[in-house]
């Protein structure tokens, strides 16, 4: 049988070790002093403490000779002495109710016990000291957005949403991890500024769970010169890896498809993700409607929230312009000018039309990439949805059975949009002209997707 004098030698050695390791963890030398007799019985702990003697006067030795005065050295030792009787008597109390099974007292500290490994008791953090818990914080986010795809227009999406507080937790997805962390980090650096509670990013899905609305925005961007149906299997292979991983992770989201050629992915998502149609949106005609009004606008000197004025079907070059229904105020612009919109109109408003179409281009052309107007269009799209606000976008959904569409494409119609998804399609009253328009784009549409290998 061992003595107590050579247990406590042994035990000793242990607790030197262990200081070692909680050395290492930039512990304060006064708490590892008293942690390391934590195993030991309430009465041995007095003799073991009296043996770190020496270690404790070590320890305050350079602020006792950083004292001149003779006075402030005895206040310095006596602080010392004090703190040190007082952390054994919290030991010696702490272990005498755990060998009698006493509760602790309800101090603020001890509400909030912080589990250790060893069973070691700790001092109560700054953060125990501040905070007195009253229940558990929500563990899942009532609006999360995710954007897949932290490149140009996937940033411009994040700052366009973060900006109108439209979510209380934001993930970030990217096969880029540094660019990813980057982007998250200088996020976090502005929540100040912003009212979303927390910003996260990962090239694992998990981050993305329990999101609201996932917006895709991955993929390869159209080169100068080169057609969004270009892109098009390019960005299959990217969306057959992304779209089951958001699925899986969040599987009563709505997502939204920005990538291009944004309508045609927006199918490969849909049969991808084997959601219902309500709850798989493109982007589609929504930003070329707002260029669309953006010109308008400019022509008439009239803000663009009072032009309107939809741009239907494909998002790209077969975009169908409704002239039929643009207005101000009510005030059928078709009707003081019956060629608008023709070869013949002497305003030339078809060039309008045209500017739209050849504007993603032009901008490209300028800076290499468009980003700022498909953001903000993106959270125009999510504030309806948040909001319930049942607002009528034109945006890329299932359009079969349609204006005499027999095939499964996704084009732009104008969509009542809610908390559910995509609520329903208004009927609007088109011209021949302009539903032949319609078809001819969803043919274009269904002769690229039904060479799309492995759907
Ligand atoms: N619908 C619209 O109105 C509209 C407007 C502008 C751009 N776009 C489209 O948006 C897309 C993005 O454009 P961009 O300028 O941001 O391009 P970008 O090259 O700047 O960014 C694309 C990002 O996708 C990431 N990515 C690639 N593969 C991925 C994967 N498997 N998983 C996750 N992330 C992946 C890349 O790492 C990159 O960060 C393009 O397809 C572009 O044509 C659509």
């Amino acid at each position: 049988m061992k003595s107590p004098v050579q247990d406590t030698g042994q035990r000793r050695a242990g607790g030197r070790d262990r200081e070692r390791e909680r050395g290492r963890e930039k512990k304060s030398t006064h708490q590892g002093w008293t942690d390391h007799h934590a195993k030991d019985s309430a009465e041995h702990i007095v003799v073991l403490c009296l043996s770190c003697a020496p270690r404790l006067l070590a320890a305050a030795k350079p602020v006792l000779g950083a004292q001149t005065n003779p006075g402030a050295r005895i206040a310095t030792a006596a602080a010392v002495i004090a703190t040190a009787t007082a952390t054994v008597g919290l030991r010696i109390g702490a272990l005498k109710r755990r060998a009698t099974g006493e509760e602790a007292p309800p101090t603020q500290q001890s509400a909030r016990p912080r589990p250790d490994p060893r069973g070691i008791q700790k001092m109560a953090s700054l953060k125990d000291k501040l905070i007195t818990p009253v229940t558990q914080p929500a563990t899942k986010p009532n609006n999360k957005v995710t954007v897949v795809g932290v490149g140009q227009v996937g940033m411009a999406c994040a700052i366009s949403v973060l900006e109108k507080g439209l979510c209380d937790e934001l993930a970030l997805v990217d096969v880029l991890e540094d660019k990813l962390k980057g982007e998250m980090m200088d996020l976090q650096h502005g929540s100040l500024f912003l009212k979303t509670h927390k910003i996260i990013a990962g090239k694992d899905y998990a981050v993305t769970a329990n999101s609201k609305v996932v917006v895709v925005t991955a993929g390869v961007r159209q080169q100068e010169g080169e057609s969004r149906l270009d892109l098009v299997q390019r960005n299959v292979n990217v969306f057959k890896f992304i779209i089951p991983q958001v699925v899986k992770h969040s599987p009563d989201c709505i997502i939204l498809v920005v990538s291009n050629p944004v309508d045609i992915l927006t199918y490969v998502t849909w049969k991808l993700s084997g959601l219902p149609k309500h709850r798989v949106i493109g982007s589609g005609c929504n930003l070329d409607s707002a260029r669309f009004r953006f010109l308008m606008a400019e022509k008439l000197g009239v803000h663009p929230t009072s032009c309107h004025g939809w741009i239907l079907g494909e998002h790209g070059d077969s975009s169908v312009a409704v002239w039929s229904g643009v207005n101000v105020a009510g005030v059928s612009l078709q009707q003081l000018n019956p060629d608008m919109g023709t070869d013949q109109d002497p305003e030339g408003w078809k060039q309008v039309h045209k500017e739209v179409v050849d504007s993603a281009y032009e901008v490209i052309k300028l800076k290499g990439y468009t980003n700022w107007a498909i953001g903000l269009s993106v959270a125009d799209l999510l504030e309806t949805i948040f909001g319930n606000l049942c607002r009528v976008h034109p945006v890329s959904t299932m359009v079969k059975g349609m204006y005499g569409i027999e095939n499964e494409v996704f084009l732009s119609l104008p969509c009542v949009l809610g908390s559910v998804g995509l609520t329903s399609v208004i009927n609007q009253k088109l011209k021949d002209d302009e539903v032949a328009q319609l078809q001819k784009s969803a043919t274009t549409l269904w002769n690229v997707q039904k060479d799309i290998k492995d759907l």
